[in-house]
């Protein structure tokens, strides 16, 4: 797939996600093979104002580019400022999120807000393009409002007509958020649609799911969130099945816990310990949630408080798993919970999707 001088052949994208996309997870993706990463939502009214906190949000390494940045934001002009100050540290391609439905997001008429309004959404796009001094623009969004409000090929054109270079669709309707299954099918009429690249999304865990995806709706490329988590292999494990036509499989306890303890030590290099704990721990648990043993860590993990201890714990859990030290855990169950919520070890009311590095995360 080709966006722009961009030529990312058959490889795969990195969802944003909010407070999982971060510098040192991109790293490990692009590592295993991912095509395109892109940052998480950033807002672009604290982009302009200059917000430590969201500025903080565009650092990236140049390890990690090919590189995608995503704003928030739904005002033409503040995002089309937005766009000219990102430009400046020349990631090589900004998106805008049109599809979240947190309330969060969409109590600004943010996100998926700007679905139900083409003339607005052409109005965003334009402004970006205009602003971006060259760098391709994406549009994320998703198949409508809800399944009686589907207006995705209209605004996919409203997308293409403005100038952008690439259409990712997240194939479930804003009132769907994450749960309901996705729906791959109308991937396929807007692929016909339009003359831009086309990227499909939702519910792709494997490298199989992936290649499905294309085969049946004809989308260029399909990008990844939830299939990433702990398994960034989904991006080599998919290059080696284009490749050759066999999937090498899921990885061992050895490289896991090896591309695990890379993934901690980035983290501390790029938050500091203090910050980094947490991110390391939940991302320690989805690393290592299908393995036996899932459950001796959730008991355990929440209560290191060192970043040393951790190392340690992740090296002598896995070397129990290789002794065979575990009991059988109930895997069905955990992926059903892991499949609502990614912090699947919170009880339901502490759990925000904007908020996924919270409490005990
Ligand atoms: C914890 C979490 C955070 C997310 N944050 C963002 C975000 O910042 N921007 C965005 O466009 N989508 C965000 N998403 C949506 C994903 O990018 C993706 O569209 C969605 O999870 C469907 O893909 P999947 O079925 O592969 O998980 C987020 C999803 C999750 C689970």
């Amino acid at each position: 797939m080709k966006i722009g001088d961009l030529d990312l052949g058959h490889k795969l994208l990195l969802a944003p996600m909010a407070d999982i996309s971060d510098s040192s997870f991109r790293k490990i993706c692009k590592e295993q093979g991912a095509g395109l990463t892109y940052t998480q939502m950033i807002s672009a009214k604290g982009v302009i104002e200059g917000n430590f906190d969201q500025l903080k949000l565009l650092a990236f390494d140049k390890r990690e580019k090919p590189l995608g940045v995503q704003i928030l934001g739904s005002d033409p002009g503040i995002i089309g400022e937005a766009v000219k100050e990102i430009a400046k540290y020349k990631p090589d391609i900004i998106d805008i999120n049109s599809g979240c439905p947190i309330d969060k997001v969409t109590k600004h008429n943010f996100g998926a807000c700007i679905l139900d309004n083409k003339i607005l959404l052409g109005e965003i796009v334009k402004s970006m393009v205009n602003s971006s001094g060259g760098i391709p623009i994406s549009v994320k969004i998703r198949l409508g409002r809800d399944e009686k409000n589907i207006n995705i090929l209209e605004n996919a054109r409203v997308v293409e007509e403005n100038g952008a270079s690439l259409l990712i669709v997240h194939t479930r309707t804003r009132k769907e958020k994450y749960y309901e299954p996705a729906n791959w099918k109308d991937l396929a009429s807007i692929k016909k649609a339009i003359s831009i690249p086309l990227v499909g999304n939702g519910s792709v865990f494997t490298p199989t799911d992936a290649k499905n995806m294309i085969e049946q709706t004809g989308c260029d490329s399909v990008m990844i969130a939830r299939g990433a988590l702990g398994t960034p292999f989904i991006f080599s494990r998919f290059n080696k099945l284009m490749e050759t036509g066999i999937d090498p499989g899921v990885s061992d306890v050895k490289e896991v816990a090896e591309v695990a303890l890379r993934h901690l030590d980035y983290l501390e290099s790029e938050k500091g310990e203090f910050v980094a704990l947490g991110h390391a721990k939940k991302n320690f648990v989805w690393y290592f949630r299908e393995f036996n043993g899932i459950s001796k860590i959730l008991e355990d993990v929440f209560s290191i408080n060192k970043y040393s201890t951790l190392r340690e714990y992740v090296q002598e859990h896995a070397e129990k798993i290789l002794r065979g030290e575990f009991e059988n855990e109930n895997f069905d169950e955990i992926k059903r919970k892991f499949l609502v919520k990614v912090l699947f070890w919170l009880p339901d009311a502490d759990y925000d999707a904007s908020k996924s590095n919270n409490k005990k995360g």
